[in-house]
């Protein structure tokens, strides 16, 4: 048999997982410095919840979708992204009468895209996002970018660019989509047929055309920036005040358009611009979706949010060559010679675990100084050995792995002087 992991997914190992938690961590204790809590939405909703949220003209509904139907022949399908999860929980629980608001909240799990695998996209990959839905405040708009980039600078990236843009609101789109329509419609059938459908149904869409991409006409389309009327305009221009209120650099792109209709005002991405860093840039992506509780059936409700790929933010980690600390740390491996000695060792570990002090022992019945490797590999801070003399002075031998220090402890204070001797250790190491 030779069954692999599907295209497009993949396992992360045990050498791998440290970074992850490390990662992990640091986003919760941001969430927490932020005040934004932690909910958790099914892994699959009723298709209908992306088709009319994301949009039916969208890459993703069109094309990247796992939707099956199930035993009781409804469409479901499994989350592409966490933000229309969030806002059906948001007006199913009737989150917009909770007493706080905004209703601030974060999400970290795994998404679903039928997409072509290369570096940076894969078709299962974990998105760690935020939402704060019932403020239509500017301020808020520069905290949810502030919090994207703490995080990132929290895992030590410097080249890191935000782009921003504004999408106006429906007044500005509709004269957009007008002037759109009169510019691709002349030269339409040069396009692809998905931007075909889209020069009616939703011809912003075609600014984002994977295929397209390169046509001269992508250039001198007409720009958003000038078709946003006067709220529009000083909406984006408070966000940008308050950006630099907070000292965080951007650029405007015109052509940002993002690939989810529920988008309007503030839209943005967080790219790497490290050297090495694969053909996708794009760290992060978020944006303001004002009309989005509405549309699935809530109060008006103004929101904002972004998501990040976990897979990506490593990746960037990785393309500036930084480090992680190791939180793999071992404090003690217990070493016993002969049957006696062996029960002493299962007793000792399992009380030394039970004191909050990391153990391990052997159990492959291996020679002594193999088991000193197992220690040296493991990185432990100490060893303790149990032989026949020893278990005769009821003591172990304490090692320290660093200096090669060793001490004969009675079992009765064993636990006592071993924290003592880690927080020596620590300390040491400071
Ligand atoms: P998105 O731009 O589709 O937005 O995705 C956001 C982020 O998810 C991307 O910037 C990238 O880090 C990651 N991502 C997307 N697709 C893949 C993939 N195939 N492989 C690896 N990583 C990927 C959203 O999903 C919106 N829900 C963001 C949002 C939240 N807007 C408002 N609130």
């Amino acid at each position: 048999m030779d069954i692999k992991v599907p295209r497009g997914t993949q396992d992360i190992l045990p050498t791998e997982t440290g970074k992850w938690q490390i990662v992990e961590d640091l986003i919760r204790e941001t969430c927490r410095m932020y005040q934004y809590k932690e909910i958790r939405t099914p892994i699959f909703e009723h298709t209908e919840l992306f088709t009319r949220s994301v949009g039916d003209t969208t890459d993703i509904v069109q094309k990247e979708m796992y939707t099956f139907q199930d035993r009781g022949d409804r469409s479901l399908t499994l989350r592409p992204e966490g933000t229309a999860s969030v806002v059906r929980s948001y007006v199913e629980h009737k989150m917009f009468g909770y007493p706080d608001q905004p209703v601030k909240l974060y999400y970290m799990g795994p998404m679903f895209r039928y997409e072509r695998q290369q570096a940076g996209r894969y078709r299962q990959f974990v998105q760690f996002g935020i939402e704060a839905i019932g403020s239509a405040d500017p301020a808020i708009d520069a905290e949810v970018i502030s919090l994207a980039m703490s995080v990132y600078q929290k895992a030590g990236l410097k080249q890191i660019k935000l782009v921003i843009n504004s999408l106006g609101d429906t007044e500005s789109r509709v004269s957009h989509k007008e002037a759109l329509v009169n510019h691709f419609a002349p030269h339409i059938d040069e396009f692809c047929s998905d931007c075909q459908n889209r020069l009616q149904k939703n011809p912003l869409r075609i600014l984002d055309c994977k295929v397209d991409r390169e046509h001269s006409l992508m250039k001198t389309a007409p720009s958003l920036t000038d078709y946003l009327n006067e709220e529009s305009a000083a909406y984006f221009a408070k966000v940008k005040e308050y950006l630099s209120v907070l000292n965080i650099p951007f650029e405007v792109d015109p052509n940002l358009v993002r690939g989810l209709d529920y988008y309007n005002h503030t839209a943005f991405e967080i790219m790497s611009v490290a050297e090495g860093f694969g053909a996708i840039t794009t760290l992060a992506g978020g944006g303001r979706y004002n009309g989005l509780v509405e549309v699935l059936g809530g109060p008006s409700s103004p929101g904002i949010g972004f998501a990040m790929s976990i897979e990506r933010l490593l990746l960037a980690v990785e393309a500036e060559k930084n480090t992680w600390a190791d939180n793999s740390s071992l404090d003690v491996y217990v070493i016993g010679m002969g049957e006696a000695a062996k029960k002493k060792v299962v007793e000792l570990v399992y009380e030394l675990r039970q004191n909050n002090i990391t153990a391990d022992q052997d159990f492959l019945d291996r020679k002594i100084k193999t088991q000193m490797k197992s220690a040296d590999r493991l990185k432990a801070k100490f060893v303790l050995v149990i032989g026949d003399d020893e278990l005769e002075k009821q003591s172990a031998m304490l090692k320290d792995l660093s200096t090669g220090n060793q001490q004969l402890v009675p079992f009765s204070t064993l636990t006592e002087q071993v924290k003592n001797s880690i927080s020596t250790w620590v300390e040491a190491e400071k």
